[in-house]
C-alpha cells in the first residue's frame, strides 16, 4: 500500500505545469484564474492540473461563491501519519526548495505570482481612494451597525490600553469608538483620501490622543508587543493574504493582549466582488481560528450578529477575539 500511495503522489507531480503550480501554491493561495493568467495556459487545462493536484492530497481548495481558491496541502503535519503523507511531505518540500532554486522559469512565474498580488491590491486600493468620502455610507449598507460597535467595545473588556492599534482604520472609526480606552492609538491606512477623513474625523470629535499614519498593515513599523489592543474591522475580506495581517497583529500584542477582528461571516453576494473590491466571501470560525493558531493567539470568544429578518443586502457580521 505504501509503495502504491507514494507512487500516486509522485505521478502527480510528476509533469512539468503540475509541478510549477506546486511551486506557486508553496507561494501563496491563489484562484484558478490567477493561476491560469499566471502560466499563460487555458483555464480547463490549468483545472484539469489543479484536479489532479488535489485528488493526490498536494493541494487543497476551497469554493466561495464563483471563485475556487487553491492553496498547497498543509497534511502531514497535523500529526495523522498516512502511507502517503511523507511522500506529500517530500513533495512540498522539494517544491519550497524549488522556489527558492533561482530556476529561470519558476523565478518568472514567482515575478508574476508578484504582480498578481500587487494588482489585486491596487484594485482594493484604487476602489478606497475612490470611495473614501462614500466610506460611512457603504459600510452601512451591509452591516447591521447599531449593534456591532457596542459590542466590539464590550469585547475590549474596558481593559486600559497604554496602545491601540487600528489596522486599516479607513475613516478612523474604530480610533473614534475606542477613545476613553486608551492613552495612545494609532490607526494605519495605505489610503491617502481615507487617511485625509480619518483626521477630519478625529479633529472634529476632538480626540487628541489617536493619529493615524500611512502605512502597510502587513508590515508596520512597531516593536514587538507594543499593544495591548489590535483591532482589524472590515479588512480581512479585502485582502490577498487575511493570515499574514492577522500574524502582523499578533506580532503587535503584549502578553495578553486582544486582537479584535470584525468581518462577514461566509456569504454569497458575489457582486461585492465587481463592485466593492472584496476578495473574500466572509470567513468561518475555523479559519479564523487556523489564523489565530498559526499565530500563536487563541481564539476566546466569537459574537454572530445577523441582520434583521426581511434585510436581504445586509449580512452576518462576525467578532472575534484572540488573546496573546
Ligand atoms: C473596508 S475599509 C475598513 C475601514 C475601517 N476599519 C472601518 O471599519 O471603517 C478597509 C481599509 O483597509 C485599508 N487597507 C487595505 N489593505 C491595507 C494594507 N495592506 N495596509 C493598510 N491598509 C489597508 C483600505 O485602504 C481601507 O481603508
Amino acid at each position: 500500500m505504501a509503495l502504491d500511495a507514494a507512487l500516486h503522489v509522485f505521478r502527480a507531480i510528476g509533469e512539468e505545469t503540475r509541478l510549477r503550480i506546486m511551486v506557486l501554491l508553496i507561494r501563496g493561495e491563489l484562484t484558478v484564474s490567477e493561476i491560469t493568467a499566471i502560466l499563460g495556459q487555458s483555464q480547463p487545462r490549468v483545472s484539469r492540473h489543479l484536479k489532479i493536484l488535489a485528488d493526490a492530497g498536494l493541494a487543497e481548495r476551497h469554493r466561495e461563491g464563483a471563485w475556487m481558491f487553491y492553496r498547497a496541502a498543509s497534511g502531514g503535519d497535523a500529526g495523522g501519519e498516512d502511507d502517503d503523507d511523507a511522500a506529500r511531505r517530500a513533495v512540498v518540500e522539494a517544491a519550497a526548495a524549488l522556489a527558492a532554486s533561482g530556476d529561470r522559469l519558476l523565478a518568472r512565474d514567482g515575478e508574476r505570482f508578484e504582480q498578481t498580488r500587487l494588482a489585486r491590491a491596487a484594485q482594493a486600493a484604487a476602489y478606497f481612494e475612490e470611495n473614501a468620502q462614500e466610506w460611512n455610507r457603504l459600510r452601512s449598507l451591509h452591516l447591521p451597525e447599531q449593534d456591532i460597535e457596542a459590542r466590539i467595545l464590550s469585547l475590549a473588556d474596558d481593559r486600559q490600553m497604554s496602545l491601540f492599534i487600528d489596522m486599516g482604520t479607513g475613516t478612523g472609526r474604530m480610533l473614534e469608538i475606542f477613545a476613553g480606552h486608551y492613552a495612545a492609538a494609532i490607526g494605519y491606512d495605505l489610503s491617502h483620501e481615507m487617511l485625509s477623513i480619518a483626521r477630519a474625523n478625529l479633529d472634529r470629535a476632538g480626540i487628541t490622543t489617536a493619529q493615524v499614519r500611512h502605512g502597510d498593515i502587513l508590515a508596520l513599523p512597531l516593536e514587538n508587543g507594543a499593544a495591548d489592543c489590535v483591532c482589524l474591522h472590515q479588512v480581512l475580506h479585502f485582502l490577498v493574504d487575511p493570515g499574514a495581517a492577522v500574524m502582523e497583529a499578533a506580532r503587535l500584542l503584549k502578553k495578553g493582549g486582544a486582537l479584535i477582528i470584525s468581518d462577514f461571516a461566509p456569504h454569497e453576494l458575489e457582486f461585492l466582488r465587481e463592485e466593492h473590491a472584496h476578495r473574500r466571501l466572509g470567513f468561518s470560525d475555523t479559519e479564523v481560528e487556523g489564523w489565530c493558531e498559526a499565530s500563536g493567539l487563541k481564539l476566546d470568544k466569537v459574537e454572530t450578529l445577523s441582520p434583521a429578518s426581511g434585510e436581504t443586502q445586509k449580512l452576518t457580521v462576525k467578532i472575534w477575539r484572540c488573546l496573546a
